[in-house]
């Protein structure tokens, strides 16, 4: 998705956007743009077809010093990506302005400012946020005035950084509907969509709210909120480390993530967890009455958020007995629905900013829910802060597109939370204990799964030149099946389907045969013994198997089967241990196919326009 950085210093700004551009990459984008102003007061504009690297060839050939500037990532809505749709737009030679977002009524104010004169050199929205700023401009004379007069008049969602020639020592922003954070500097200061585009310059960070402008100069930050009242927002320190946005030693940051989930599925536990208990302050002073309360849970995610969500269900309807239902957002946002009294809202969002589950949570907040619930790892993030009960995952920035880390540390937080809406309904001391004690095993399990990377890797060779592949889970590890067959399309373009074992008979089984690889998850859980009678049915139509079994499941490698064993598991916790040997295998396969493993083709890491 589009990406914002900008910057207000007494030090050459070219360089820091460039480099803050590259940081937002991972979020999937089309195009780049930066404009700065020069010592001479004119603004340079440069934008580029594809990759950053495009657009910074293209300044290494024609510089662009000055000391303030805007720069954009895009990712095409409102026309094809090329040159002249790229952002930074301008209205004339003296106002530059960059937008995230989509403003719905463009048409109209695109219309009117035609018929008075003004010149259309894009097919996008944004360049009717310029003209309408510019127009402002001519009556206001302060950059300030006319960027508030101007968003007056939009309706829509917009994270906005407008650059005047006229007043070269200040940049205004706003947000209404897509993220913007402040980096605050010494001396200087900077904007960006995402606070990873700055750590280079900076870890201290002000996240606007909704409806805020904001006056940035080098020395000073100047915010209104939306009713134009002075606002102050708060300064925190950025809490990861600064190799977050780095590699490291891996090839991919898909890899590194993938690795990372020990130590961050500890995290996730850190503090909510004794050695046999769920501590349910940790979720909040408030989390203990509203559990008390809670008879339904309605869940509502997106991607793969939404299969967390599937997860939990499992783990809410048999450990709490509570029913509950999960849907993706995007469909829930837009029918009606029955609610059911003392029904919780639980919103799961690895970003936090996902426009359909917002617009979700903003719906649930008017019809009636007990109270919303959020699971997300974005700390201030739009979600977190409209929520009324937060519980982060804690697994740091996730860079790879495909989600891998964000996923199990969802699963951790949302068992933490399964545990502590079952004590309040009869779930016994022994089996809390029991769980907890799963729970704190999974770090090694799934470091033991790790270990097992180059296997995986000689299995992933049978994919190469696969066009099609089938993925089998039967009960809570259905939804990790559907995580793994997401993976694996996302990342190598290998079409792939998840169903639950017992659905084979009803129709996939007609597509298997010697080209159609089967991908099965078996736990040693009570369903292992049905899922074997369901992996005979494909073995006999010529299907290759490959299953990812217990090592005490007692399936064995044979003509047509390849078993890779997996260390004993819990049947609780094993969604979160079987989950990683499939992101290995989607990730070896993607990397022999040598495609863009970090930045999957059309994807974005966070889908902010609905
Ligand atoms: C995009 C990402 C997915 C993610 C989904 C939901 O599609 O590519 O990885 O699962 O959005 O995002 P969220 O941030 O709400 O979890």
């Amino acid at each position: 998705m589009c990406g914002i950085v900008g910057a207000v210093s007494q030090r050459d700004v070219e360089g820091i956007l460039l480099e803050g551009l590259r940081r937002l990459e991972y979020r999937g984008y089309d195009s780049a743009g930066l404009a700065t102003l020069n010592g001479e007061g004119n603004i340079h504009r440069a934008r580029e077809v594809g990759k950053v690297a495009a657009l910074a060839d293209a300044l290494a050939a024609q510089p662009s010093p000055g000391t303030i500037g805007i720069a954009h990532t895009r990712w095409a809505t409102h026309g094809e990506p090329s040159q002249s749709n790229a952002h930074p737009h301008m209205s004339g030679e003296r106002l530059a302005i960059v937008h995230n977002g989509i403003i719905e009524n463009y048409q109209e104010l695109r219309d009117q400012l035609r018929a008075e004169g003004y010149q259309f050199t894009s097919q996008t929205d944004t360049e009717v946020v310029a003209h309408l700023i510019e127009k402002f401009y001519r009556t206001e004379q302060d950059l300030f005035k006319a960027v508030t007069a101007a968003i007056g008049q939009l309706r829509g969602a917009y994270a906005l950084a407008v650059l005047h020639a006229d007043e070269p020592d200040r940049l205004v922003v706003c947000r209404e509907g897509s993220p913007l954070v402040i980096g605050v500097g010494i001396g200087e200061n900077f904007i960006a969509s995402d606070q990873l585009a700055l750590l280079p310059v900076t870890d201290r960070f002000m996240v606007l709210e909704e409806g805020d402008i904001a006056d940035i100069r080098r020395d000073q930050i100047s915010i209104l909120d939306r009713n134009g009242e002075p606002a102050e927002r708060d300064v925190n320190r950025f809490e990861h480390g600064q190799d977050a946005a780095d590699k490291g030693e891996y090839r991919h940051f898909m890899l590194k993530e993938i690795h990372e989930q020990p130590a961050v599925i500890k995290t996730t536990m850190e503090g909510r967890l004794t050695d046999s208990h769920v501590l349910e302050q940790a979720l909040g002073t408030e989390a203990g009455k509203l559990l008390e309360d809670v008879r339904h849970v309605q869940i509502i995610a997106c991607g793969t958020s939404y299969h967390a969500g599937m997860v939990a269900r499992y783990w809410i309807e048999e450990l709490a007995g509570v029913p509950c239902s999960v849907e993706v957002a995007s469909e829930f946002r837009y029918r009606k629905h029955v609610i059911q009294k003392d029904t919780l809202f639980l919103c799961i969002s690895q970003s936090g900013e996902t426009a359909d589950t917002l617009a979700a949570l903003r719906q649930a907040k008017k019809s009636g829910f007990r109270a919303a619930l959020a699971v997300c790892n974005v700390p201030g993030s739009s979600l977190v802060r409209e929520s009324d009960l937060v519980i982060m995952t804690h697994a740091g920035p996730e860079i790879g597109v495909a989600s891998t880390k964000a996923f199990t540390t969802q699963l951790t937080a949302l068992l933490i939370f399964t545990l502590a809406l079952a004590r309040h309904n009869g779930l016994t001391e022994e089996k809390e204990v029991e769980i907890v004690q799963a729970l704190r095993q999974v770090p090694g399990q799934v470091a033991e799964v790790l270990a097992l990377d180059a296997d995986i890797q000689q299995l992933s060779e049978a994919f190469v030149d696969k066009n099609h592949s089938l993925f089998l889970g039967r009960g809570s590890q259905y939804p990790v099946a559907l995580e793994g067959a997401l993976r694996l399309k996302e990342i190598s373009y290998i079409h792939a389907e998840a169903y639950p074992a017992g659905e084979l008979k009803h129709g996939p089984l007609a597509l298997v045969d010697s080209e159609m690889p089967v991908v099965t998850v078996a736990p040693n859980n009570d369903l292992v013994e049905k899922l074997k009678s369901n992996l005979e049915e494909v073995r006999a139509r010529g299907g290759e198997l490959f299953v990812f079994a217990d090592r005490e499941a007692n399936v064995k490698t044979e003509d047509g089967i390849h078993v890779m064993q997996i260390p004993p598991v819990h049947p609780i916790t094993a969604p979160i241990v079987y989950t990683v040997p499939l992101q290995l295998l989607s990730y070896h396969v993607a990397v022999l196919k040598g495609t863009d493993v970090d930045q999957p083709r059309n994807l974005a890491k966070s889908v902010t326009v609905e």
